[in-house]
């Protein structure tokens, strides 16, 4: 058995620790035959141990094994379902390995696949598979090797994100959904560019248009970030799918509103920022960077609004602004579920904001323009700024506003108080 499990490769595997695998796979129930491996190497090029274990010596074999080695899946081998399910509840009551794959291998309880059929326990206890014994050939090395690439695959696909729940629905996405769904402004709120007061549109005002459209083009590899940077979990990845959705209507809109005008921006502003950027080291610092850019492109956004008398344009930017404060609001709850999961989220999140809020004097106030040192626009939210006394200031009275609420702290109101906050949460 097994004896042409390591068949693809050359390496000698009776050389390969048992210690030094990667993983471990557990037979529980059935015993070790004579040249079977004791490493068998995947196809993901991961060692992976093979450990015999008796139904009886279970319990103790999850006490005591190491727990260095992630047990990627476990194989129980029994005709009684009763023994089966206690043996599985043993395991999940740990929950250091809530991450292993768990198959019943028996000929006494049917081999269809659990969900709705033969036992209701399969998602109490999360079991993947029942096996038809009478199916599982033990002595087909190459089946055995295809069900142990599929639970090394599996286990390394649930990464090890904290925040994972159990069920798909008790996901932060979820609770967000229908407030982010429900106030999104339709198309029709746009009324008709056709019906735009040229006679109204100012110099000024189509040079911001060039400049927060392009500027709006760096979102797209920020969407592209996120689903790098978040690829450990599933919640805020599927909301920023929705955040991306958004972001792209507000470069497109206002290209469509210039071209009305004559006025039409080059395809390679896009292409400028198209690459991906490097990825953030830490969840909360990169939804804290969010936080502040969309404050700031929140109140600049109303701003504009304010000041702008072509009535389309004056509508179009109050849109935006309303969608960057959602998109605010919306990062902070993120951004907060993970500070109060652990708190040395909350020091990177405040690290992040240190490096944003304090000493603003001549620094590049949207965090969005960082990245693209070689767009065209790279100064362009300096020109935004122009001639609008405080406006940085009262999107950062926002960011404050928040970060008071993710330390539970009312104190927070200036760079000198983020700065003792991170101190404090470096030497607790
Ligand atoms: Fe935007
Ligand atoms: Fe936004």
């Amino acid at each position: 058995m097994f004896s042409t499990v390591s068949r693809d490769s050359d390496m000698d595997l009776s050389q390969i620790s048992r210690e030094s695998s990667d993983f471990r796979i557990a037979f529980v129930g059935i015993a070790s035959e004579g040249d079977s491996p004791k490493v068998v190497l995947c196809k993901s090029d991961k060692f992976v141990r093979i450990d015999f274990v008796q139904l009886n010596n279970f319990v103790k074999y999850l006490e005591t094994s190491d727990g260095a080695i992630p047990l990627a899946s476990v194989f129980i081998f029994s005709e009684h379902k009763e023994e089966s399910l206690d043996l599985v509840e043993r395991l999940r009551s740990r929950k250091q390995f809530c991450r292993t794959r768990v198959y019943l291998v028996s000929s006494a309880f049917g081999s269809r696949t659990l969900f709705g059929h033969s036992l209701d326990e399969s998602d109490r206890f999360d079991i993947e598979r029942v096996i038809d014994a009478d199916q599982f050939n033990i002595s087909d090395s190459l089946s055995i090797k295809s069900s142990l690439d599929l639970a090394i695959d599996a286990y390394q696909s649930l990464r090890c994100n904290p925040l994972m729940p159990d069920y798909y629905l008790d996901a932060t996405f979820d609770s967000l959904f229908d407030w982010f769904e429900s106030t999104r402004w339709d198309w029709s709120e746009i009324g008709n560019l056709s019906d735009i007061q040229k006679d109204l549109v100012t110099a000024d005002d189509i040079e911001v248009l060039r400049e927060s459209t392009i500027i709006e083009f760096g979102t797209l590899p920020g969407a592209h970030n996120f689903l790098r940077e978040w690829a450990d979990e599933y919640s805020f990845s599927s909301w920023a799918l929705s955040w991306g959705a958004e972001e792209s209507r507000h470069s497109l809109l206002q290209c469509r509103y210039l071209r009305s005008l004559g006025t039409n921006i080059r395809a390679k502003h896009a292409m400028y920022k198209r690459q991906p950027y490097p990825i953030g080291e830490n969840h909360a610092g990169t939804l804290m960077m969010n936080i502040i850019s969309e404050c700031r492109a929140a109140e600049y956004y109303l701003r504009l609004a304010n000041k702008t008398q072509e009535p389309v344009l004056k509508k179009i930017w109050k849109l935006l602004g309303q969608d960057e404060a959602r998109h605010a609001r919306a990062f902070f709850i993120f951004c907060k579920e993970l500070c109060s999961a652990d708190e040395s989220n909350l020091l990177e999140a405040f690290k992040m904001a240190y490096v944003w809020l304090a000493d603003r004097d001549g620094g590049v106030k949207h965090p969005a323009g960082h990245f693209f040192p070689h767009s065209t626009s790279a100064d362009g939210l300096k020109g935004i700024e122009g001639g609008q006394q405080g406006m940085t200031d009262r999107a950062d009275a926002r960011v404050y506003a928040m970060c008071q609420k993710l330390a539970g702290d009312t104190s927070i109101d200036s760079p000198k108080e983020l700065k003792r906050v991170v101190r404090d949460l470096m030497y607790v």
